[in-house]
């Protein structure tokens, strides 16, 4: 299954920082404080692979000793859109590493008995068809959420080549799902884990990302 789900589009990052600290928020005895905080370092480290492919160009500039020719970002601006409420906690690393980009929020729950997303806030920045969108959440389950969050975008003028989708823990259907729905968007997990239990959590997963980043369980 893993190997099938592999593809240039989906890519799971087995670095053994992101590796180590994913065990660490894995544990049910691990609280809200520490969970917080190692959800920020992780999404740091993701950013930097995330951001991999952003454009160069040459600029001029002069060090103390002499003129030079020296890459600079260009292209597109980013735009990072957390899935409220778990991918709130993503923002902050990722900002750490592109402090000039602007956030959007897609507010968007599992309904509890159907399992289907809900939308029931949204507020972008104005740009959002000329930049670059990191759609963050640390959960791809069933691929709902993340699906409607992309057409939301895309309804809205995105443009599907420039999303990427960045999560903690994917489950293979939720990979699956997203693939299928919409096939020109990269998926970047940290872990791809074994399944989904009967009411659609991963396993082994993390349990609920959102109370957990928040304490309201
Ligand atoms: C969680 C998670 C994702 C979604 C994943 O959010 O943060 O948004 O579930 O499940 P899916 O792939 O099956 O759609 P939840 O609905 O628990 O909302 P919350 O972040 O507000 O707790
Ligand atoms: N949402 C979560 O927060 N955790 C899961 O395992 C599945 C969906």
């Amino acid at each position: 299954m893993a190997e099938e789900l592999l593809s240039a589009n989906f890519h799971v990052m087995d670095h053994p920082l992101i590796q180590h600290k994913l065990t660490i928020i894995r544990d049910k005895n691990c609280g809200t404080k520490v969970f917080r905080e190692v959800v920020n370092e992780i999404s740091m480290l993701m950013a930097y692979e995330v951001s991999r492919d952003l454009p160069l160009e040459d600029i001029e500039i002069e060090t103390p000793l002499v003129k030079t020719t020296q890459k600079t970002l260009t292209g597109k601006k980013v735009a990072i859109i957390p899935i409220l409420r778990a991918g709130l906690g993503m923002v902050d690393g990722i900002l750490e590493l592109i402090p000039a980009a602007k956030v959007g929020h897609i507010g968007m729950y599992r309904d509890h008995d159907t399992l289907e997303p809900v939308e029931y806030f949204i507020k972008l920045p104005s740009d959002i068809a000329e930049r670059q969108l990191f759609v963050v959440d640390p959960m791809l389950a069933t691929g709902g959420s993340a699906i409607a969050t992309i057409d939301a975008l895309v309804r809205r003028g995105a443009a599907p080549e420039s999303i990427k989708f960045c999560c903690l823990v994917a489950a293979p259907a939720g990979v699956k799902a997203l693939q299928a729905a919409h096939p020109g968007i990269k998926i970047y997990a940290a872990a791809l884990d074994e399944k989904l239990n009967e009411a659609s959590y991963i396993l082994p997963g993390l349990g609920d990302a959102g109370d957990r980043l928040f304490g309201t369980k």
